[in-house]
């Protein structure tokens, strides 16, 4: 309360990790929570950071992050992870010390909210006795499953190519319906990174709550499981680019100039083709990729970002073969970067090849619209596997990326009968989505008590 009886926003400290695909559920929760009345700070790192003219009513603070170059451009994620976390826990403390000790009267912290990967932050909130709240921006599933991984790895037996070949084709127990090559396992060099990202990531510590970017119709029982084993209340507050209001998060500028080219396309028509942020293929696949979307006579929107080719991290659309973009002429679209949700609400887009990084993978789910599944690493297995068995609103291409092969795939999608089911679901799924968005719906209810929990504080 203010002195003239005036109630205060309360103020809230967001700490986000700095990927797109993490960056842009925090952003999306702190719209959610400042449209709710509440103040927000975002501290982060200057590595990928945000940009604070899309979010005028956020108080945007970089902390140095002291990650060096060579760091950076080794792509090496565990390793930068576990540097922003060092480097970054006094800087993040002392700029919330510095707040706390604010003349203003909305200045203090109520509560600190920090991704799980930026898990310095909850000891930051501990040692100067503020609450503190993790994200979860991932599915439940890829958090069962990277337990179980932790435990493959005390028994010795990862990594799991060394052992016998075939191990890698079969079931996991109790996993269903992930094999035992679809475990989020490393791909980085080391091991002991990997572990160690993965052990931090898991203690809630003095946690007073755990918010999920996933939502009850998609991921029971399994939610109930962890949240039986939880000893703090988990939210499920997903898919909140659904109940946060339009906003522009992205690191590269997105390219509207795609849009009227959707609107010029047939209803249904239209295969949108993206890897997300962070996933990279070779110089050869991406050939592959495109005369298979030539082959395939059916229009495309392919996002091309810079660095998408292995090795180059400043790719631009030239390494795209010679004779591929006069060849398909209007009929394929290519750009940098997208406005993704608009593209996936589009009348004209009836399919999306992704990666399956969660973010697209959700966003996809919340419009309908079926996938083409390409996991590259880590969780990206997990959720195309939950696409295609459980959801059953896609198919995956495992085989090598050959052009014929990716020909193929896009039309069994987009036009045989198979990828009109699988359409049929996702719109079926869609519905059961918007139901547990909508008032008196499960992600609704928990945006609710989550909120009523911060108020307390
Ligand atoms: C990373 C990991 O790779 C992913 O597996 C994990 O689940 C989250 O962190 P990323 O690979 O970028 O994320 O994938 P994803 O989770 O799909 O996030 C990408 C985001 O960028 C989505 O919100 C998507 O809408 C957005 N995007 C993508 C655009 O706005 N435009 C584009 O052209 C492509």
């Amino acid at each position: 309360m203010g002195s003239e009886g005036v109630i205060l926003p309360r103020h809230l400290v967001l700490v986000p990790c700095p990927y797109q695909g993490h960056i842009n559920p925090m952003l999306q929760l702190g719209t959610i929570l400042h449209s709710r009345g509440f103040s927000i700070s975002i501290i982060h790192t200057q590595f990928n950071a945000p940009c604070p003219r899309n979010h005028p009513d956020f108080n945007f603070i970089a902390v140095p992050d002291g990650l060096p170059d060579h760091l950076i451009s080794s792509g090496n994620i565990p390793a930068i992870l576990l540097a922003v976390n060092a480097n970054c826990h006094t800087p993040l403390k002392d700029r919330v010390a510095q707040m706390m000790q604010s003349e203003k009267p909305n200045g203090k912290v109520s509560c600190i909210i920090y991704d799980e990967y930026m898990y310095r932050a909850e000891s930051v909130a501990y040692s100067l006795r503020i609450p503190s709240i993790m994200l979860r921006t991932n599915t439940v599933s890829t958090f069962l499953a990277r337990d179980f991984v932790l435990r493959l790895i005390d028994e010795g037996q990862i990594p799991l190519q060394e052992t016998a070949g075939s191990i890698m084709e079969k079931p996991v127990p109790e996993h269903y319906p992930l094999r035992y090559k679809d475990l989020p396992t490393t791909i980085f060099k080391s091991l002991n990174n990997f572990v160690e990202v993965v052990k931090n990531i898991r203690l809630v510590g003095s946690s007073s709550a755990v918010v999920w970017n996933t939502l009850d119709c998609l991921e029971n029982p399994l939610l109930g499981q962890v949240k039986q084993q939880c000893r703090v209340p988990i939210f499920t507050v997903g898919p909140m680019h659904k109940s946060a209001p339009q906003l522009s998060t992205s690191l590269l500028k997105e390219d509207y100039s795609c849009i009227p080219w959707l609107d010029k396309q047939a209803e249904n028509s239209v295969i949108y083709v993206s890897l997300g942020s962070v996933a990279c293929i070779s110089e050869h696949e991406l050939a592959e990729m495109a005369w298979g979307l030539a082959k395939c006579n059916l229009p495309f929107l392919w996002v091309v970002r810079p660095g998408l080719v292995r090795g180059t991290r400043n790719v631009r659309q030239s390494l795209l073969p010679n004779g591929f973009r006069e060849g398909v002429g209007e009929r394929g679209r290519i750009v940098e970067w997208a406005p993704q949700e608009e593209v996936l609400a589009h009348k004209a887009v009836a399919g999306f090849w992704s990666h399956c990084g969660w973010n697209s993978a959700v966003e996809s789910i919340a419009e309908g619209v079926p996938l083409i599944c390409r996991p590259n690493f880590a969780d990206q297995k997990v959720t195309a596997r939950y696409v295609t068995h459980v959801w059953r609103v896609g198919m995956q291409l495992e085989e090598e990326l050959e052009r014929d092969a990716v020909a193929a795939a896009v039309r069994r999608l987009m036009v045989e009968e198979e990828g009109l089911e699988m359409r049929e679901r996702a719109v079926e799924l869609k519905g059961r989505v918007e139901i547990g968005t909508r008032r008196g719906g499960s992600s609704f209810k928990d945006l609710d008590r989550l909120i009523d929990m911060i108020r307390s504080f």
